[in-house]
């Protein structure tokens, strides 16, 4: 059985894409058949991957998925086309997006069983992965909400500067209507504190609202990722941190979250 885990924020630039890339790769050493999904349009987790849209010009992607299943089309027509879409690597499979994504925007709200569409197309694929991460983009949407309602769990990455915590009572707030309507077996694996600077109050300040304000309600990571430029240069060589600069600070931390998540 694999464990499907969603990286959401309403903030966008807090570290969701890094965190999918980084946690999928550092699983995927263990030994695991891991599977990352970008559900966003910014498509930054399939470019992360070395994945362009040069490289698709033959293969479905997240859009046309989206698009046969609000179609309504057969199972067989969707375990093909979902087989063509994944790109398999010697590391972590991706399924990739397009800039086109964005062209569902006006028609996902309008589509029959809206919620659950990208659950109709993992199914297809979910026993064949240990583990898959789903890379949103910012904003709790109706993309947000179908990667919940396909979700066993979710990793909440919460910026460590002053204005790190907007939004984050609406994602709360998100998951509580996706656990009563949609999916009641959504579980908060934690918030995760990212760009963290140690010698800062401001981050400490940060870390001590979250904990006061959120501790008693959802886990929080004891591990932070620290602010590191190597974090930040590894997507262009389409490497993880654990690849690029294996001795980092996070990537240490990267690889204790990413325990912590598969043994949840
Ligand atoms: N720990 C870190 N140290 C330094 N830079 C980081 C760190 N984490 C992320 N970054 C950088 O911050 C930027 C935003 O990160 P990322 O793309 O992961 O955020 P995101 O939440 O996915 O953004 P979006 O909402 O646009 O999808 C990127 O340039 C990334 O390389
Ligand atoms: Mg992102």
């Amino acid at each position: 059985m694999s464990k499907i885990t969603s990286i959401i924020s309403c903030k966008g630039g807090v570290g969701k894409t890094t965190t999918a890339v980084n946690i999928s790769s550092y699983i995927h050493t263990q030994g695991k058949r891991v599977l990352a999904v970008d559900l966003d349009y910014q498509h930054n987790l399939s470019k992360h991957f070395g994945i362009f849209p040069g490289h698709l010009k033959d293969k479905p992607t997240v859009y046309d998925l989206f698009n046969a299943a609000m179609d309504d089309c057969s199972d067989d027509e969707m375990n093909e086309m979902i087989h063509n879409a994944i790109v398999k690597s010697t590391t972590v499979d991706v399924l990739p997006s397009t800039a086109k994504l964005s062209l569902l925007d006006k028609v996902l709200p309008t589509a029959t069983c809206r919620e659950y569409i990208l659950k109709g197309i993992l199914k297809h694929i979910k026993n064949e992965y240990d583990y898959i991460f789903i890379d949103c983009h910012p904003g709790c949407d109706l993309f947000a909400i179908n990667a919940l309602a396909v979700s066993d769990s979710v990793i909440i990455p919460v910026e460590a500067h002053p204005l790190g915590l907007e939004g984050l009572d609406q994602v709360e707030k998100l998951i509580g209507t996706v656990q009563r309507h949609l999916n009641p077996d959504l579980k908060v694996d934690g918030i995760l504190l990212t760009k963290f600077q140690n010698n800062t109050n401001c981050c400490r300040n940060i870390r001590d609202v979250v904990k006061d304000g959120y501790g008693n309600r959802m886990h929080i990571f004891d591990e932070h990722i620290k602010y590191s430029i190597g974090v930040a240069e590894a997507p262009e060589f389409g490497l993880s941190i654990h690849e690029y600069a294996p001795k980092n600070d996070a990537a240490r931390s990267y690889a204790k979250i990413a325990m912590e998540v598969m043994f949840k």
